[in-house]
């Protein structure tokens, strides 16, 4: 497994769940991880347990993100291990689906992702990588998930375009896709207890592995994108998703 030391590492989104598995894992093999998160309380709390460094930013908002570069460029100089992990999940029919509800996901998850690759480019060195927190909901039509699959999509066409782009400073750049992974996401889809509970059981019986995964299990692929291991691999999508998109039809 390869060494991270001298690495520094971006990992949105890092106080909870994936972002929270990874950045301990990239931490344990010697970078230097920085988190971040809208809520001040629980990023500190976070950067202390974990030993990483702590920034807030919410990473919907442009001027949110150019500090956040600003503060990395002086704290850091530079990036090589940048994962766009923040993103928010919560679903609604078409018919009933609002402008906010719209916004609210493709603001953060789709807009957010792209101007924090953007402004946090001229720090990434060449040879670094870009790693994308996608879904299988991007491709498996689940009712009521039509913006959120919409935003993981727009993700899978930007991450190939990107591949392309930044090929000339040998920037690798992929997308992890997970299924169904145990999170407090699932707490936030503003579902009742007993339809999330339903919900889960019907989505982790379709899983060929037959469970959720840990958040650890998603951070192992990630560590392997981030290094050089995968040092051959970009512009592509590693599926974490114990089986699940391949047990769509019997
Ligand atoms: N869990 C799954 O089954 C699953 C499956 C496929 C893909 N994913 C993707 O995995 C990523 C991480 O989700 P998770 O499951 O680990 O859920 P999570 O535990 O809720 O983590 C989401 C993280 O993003 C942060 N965040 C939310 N809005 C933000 C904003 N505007 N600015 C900065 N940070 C923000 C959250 O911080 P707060 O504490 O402030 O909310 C939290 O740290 C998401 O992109 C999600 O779409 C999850």
């Amino acid at each position: 497994m390869s060494n991270l030391s001298n690495k520094v590492a971006v990992v949105t989104g890092g106080n909870s769940g994936i972002g929270y598995a990874t950045a301990k894992l990239l931490i344990a093999l010697g970078a230097k991880v920085i988190i971040t998160g809208r809520n001040k309380a629980a990023v500190d709390e976070a950067a202390v347990q974990l030993g990483a460094t702590g920034l807030v930013a919410d990473q919907g908002r442009l001027a949110d993100i150019t500090r956040l570069a600003d503060a990395i460029r002086t704290g850091f100089g530079k990036v090589d291990i940048l994962f766009l992990n923040a993103g928010v999940a919560s679903f609604s029919p078409v018919e009933t689906a609002s402008e906010e509800h719209y916004d609210s996901l493709m603001d953060l998850n789709v807009k957010g992702v792209y101007f924090t690759v953007q402004k946090l480019l001229p720090l990434l060195n060449d040879g670094g990588s870009i790693i994308f927190n996608t879904s299988v909901n991007a491709v498996l039509g689940v009712p009521g998930s039509s913006i959120y699959a919409a935003s993981k999509a727009a993700l899978l066409a930007i991450n190939k375009v990107l591949a392309k782009e930044l090929a000339p400073r040998k920037i690798r750049v992929n997308a992890v896709s997970p299924g169904p992974v145990t999170t407090p996401l699932y707490g936030k889809l503003g579902m009742k207890q007993e339809e999330l509970d339903g919900f889960g059981q019907i989505l982790g019986s379709k899983v060929l592995l037959n469970r959720f995964a840990s958040p650890e299990e998603v951070a192992n692929v990630v560590r392997f994108l981030a290094s050089d291991d995968a040092s051959y691999i970009t512009g592509t999508e590693l599926t974490v998703d114990g089986g699940l998109t391949v047990n769509a039809v019997v």
